[in-house]
């Protein structure tokens, strides 16, 4: 089998197991950004992505998809409840998202997280070509960049954190915050979304480690008066600008907008769109929107917000609880404030294609993003980047890394929910030519710095590491 020049390492394959037209299993590409990201370098690689296949149990064979190797891991129940659901979404997450909900430490899934991390960073080292590039995503896999060097010594290493890295006295609550540090500091180029994340991660380093810091770089002990120097700086992720423009200006989806917003009749139409997780701040958004229709300065056919909050970890009990809280104040406030011909809050717990959150995007006068902690946000981008014509409001959580670069937004805290009701109203009354200036800046922001600029920044840093290595 050949190797690969630039190997990808992921919790998820960029494919969903599908069932095919003959009933016969089949792939299809996930719509994630990532993905298309990575669409390009991929190819031109010569790439090889090793990933979950997204159902317990599965046992296959690499496979060739789009001129692409796809290297699945199994992973069997127990690890799915003790690596996925346990560590990476029971203790990783909510500590790293600032203990909005109590993040649990149990040895058992520490020791899974181990286990299950070898497995992915044994795949990548048997998959890797001689001097290629290792590239690891995100929290689930954060002690792979230290295996593959281990395995293979000869490999570039990059290694990419979507979500917040924690302030100090958070992370060093975790009980095996050593072994993480190091895990990540087995990466030649640590990247992040905000300059805040990269800072937090190098004091940690500096109280926990006593590695000494310079600017970006990060010099690191190996054998006696040897030394190793990691980057560690943000590289903010983006989105495919050009495809989210091209489908806001396909005629099918421009209808299909016009139609909803009919449909949905009130004059004004908020939307939000989150995964449902408790990090999105979708209760204080309701909390807010329902106390202004409470107070009367919204009233019933004057707004409606759509709400779509995608299904997400079910196994996890703190996602269980807050669907429950979630849809019963939805039910509440329709309770109380719907009226036969309006709906004061439409809620949707489903997942919808690119297409129809395009339309949506298109139908919504007010974009609300209240994250009480988000590494990016990608919906706000998507939401800028279809606004063709300079209209539409974004309200924007400061705690979103989408903040750093979007300030023309309206920026709000979420837990100030006096100020988050002022900021609402101020957005559904926004004239349009303030529309129009806040919408514009935002738009350049997101058009020039894409996704594939994304990948190309922080490949071509970790090419650097390999040409300076090579010359030495
Ligand atoms: C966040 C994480 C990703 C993750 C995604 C969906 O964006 O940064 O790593 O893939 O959520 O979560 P899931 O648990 O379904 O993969």
């Amino acid at each position: 089998m050949s190797r690969a020049d630039l190997v990808v390492v992921a919790n998820r394959l960029p494919v969903d197991r599908v069932e095919g037209p003959d009933g016969e299993p089949a792939w299809r590409r996930s719509p994630g950004g990532l993905v298309t990201a990575l669409e390009q370098v991929m190819q031109s690689l010569d790439g090889a992505w090793v990933g979950w296949g997204g159902q317990p149990d599965l046992q296959v064979e690499p496979f060739e998809f789009d001129g692409n190797l796809l290297v699945p891991v199994s992973l069997t129940r127990a690890d799915l409840r003790d690596y996925y659901e346990g560590f990476s979404n029971g203790t990783i997450w909510p500590l790293y998202h600032d203990v909005i909900a109590a993040p649990e430490f149990k040895r058992s899934w520490w020791d899974a997280y181990v286990r299950v991390n070898r497995r992915f960073a044994e795949a990548a080292a048997e998959h890797v070509a001689d001097g290629g590039f290792v590239w690891v995503q995100d929290y689930q896999l954060q002690l792979v960049p230290q295996m593959v060097r281990e395995l293979r010594p000869d490999v570039t290493i990059g290694y990419f954190h979507h979500i917040p890295f924690p302030a100090y006295a958070l992370f060093a609550q975790l009980p095996w915050r050593r072994q993480v540090l190091d895990g990540l500091l087995g990466a030649d180029v640590v990247g992040f979304q905000r300059v805040a994340d990269a800072g937090n991660f190098q004091r940690s380093i500096r109280r926990l480690l006593k590695y000494p810091t310079k600017g970006d770089t990060i010099t690191v002990p190996t054998v006696e008066d040897e030394s190793r120097v990691v980057v560690a700086k943000s590289y903010p992720i983006s989105i495919d600008a050009s495809q989210f423009i091209e489908l806001a200006q396909r005629p099918d989806i421009i209808e299909r907008a016009k139609a909803l917003r009919e449909q949905v009749g009130s004059e004004k139409l908020m939307l939000g769109v989150d995964r449902l997780d408790y990090t999105k701040g979708i209760r204080h958004r309701l909390k807010a929107y329902g106390e202004l229709l409470a107070d009367g300065r919204i009233k019933g056919h004057e707004a409606t917000l759509v709400q779509i909050a995608s299904p997400s970890r079910p196994g996890v009990e703190a996602y269980q609880d807050l669907r429950d809280e979630i849809e019963m104040t939805v039910a509440r406030i329709n309770g109380d404030y719907s009226t036969v011909e309006n709906t004061a809050i439409r809620y949707l717990h489903q997942g919808y294609p690119r297409e129809e959150m395009v339309a949506l995007y298109l139908a919504a006068d007010v974009m609300l993003v209240t994250a009480l902690r988000d590494g990016m946000n990608l919906v706000a981008k998507e939401y800028v980047a279809v606004r063709g014509d300079n209209t539409g409001v974004l309200v924007l959580s400061e705690f979103a890394g989408a903040a750093d670069e979007l300030g023309s937004a309206l920026l709000v805290n979420p837990h100030d929910i006096e100020g988050m009701k002022d900021i609402m109203m101020r957005a559904v009354e926004m004239p349009e030519a303030e529309q129009a200036r806040r919408m514009k800046t935002m738009r350049r922001k997101v058009l020039d710095n894409d996704v594939e600029k994304w990948g190309r920044s922080f490949l071509d840093d970790i090419d650097e590491v390999r040409r300076r290595r090579n010359a030495s």
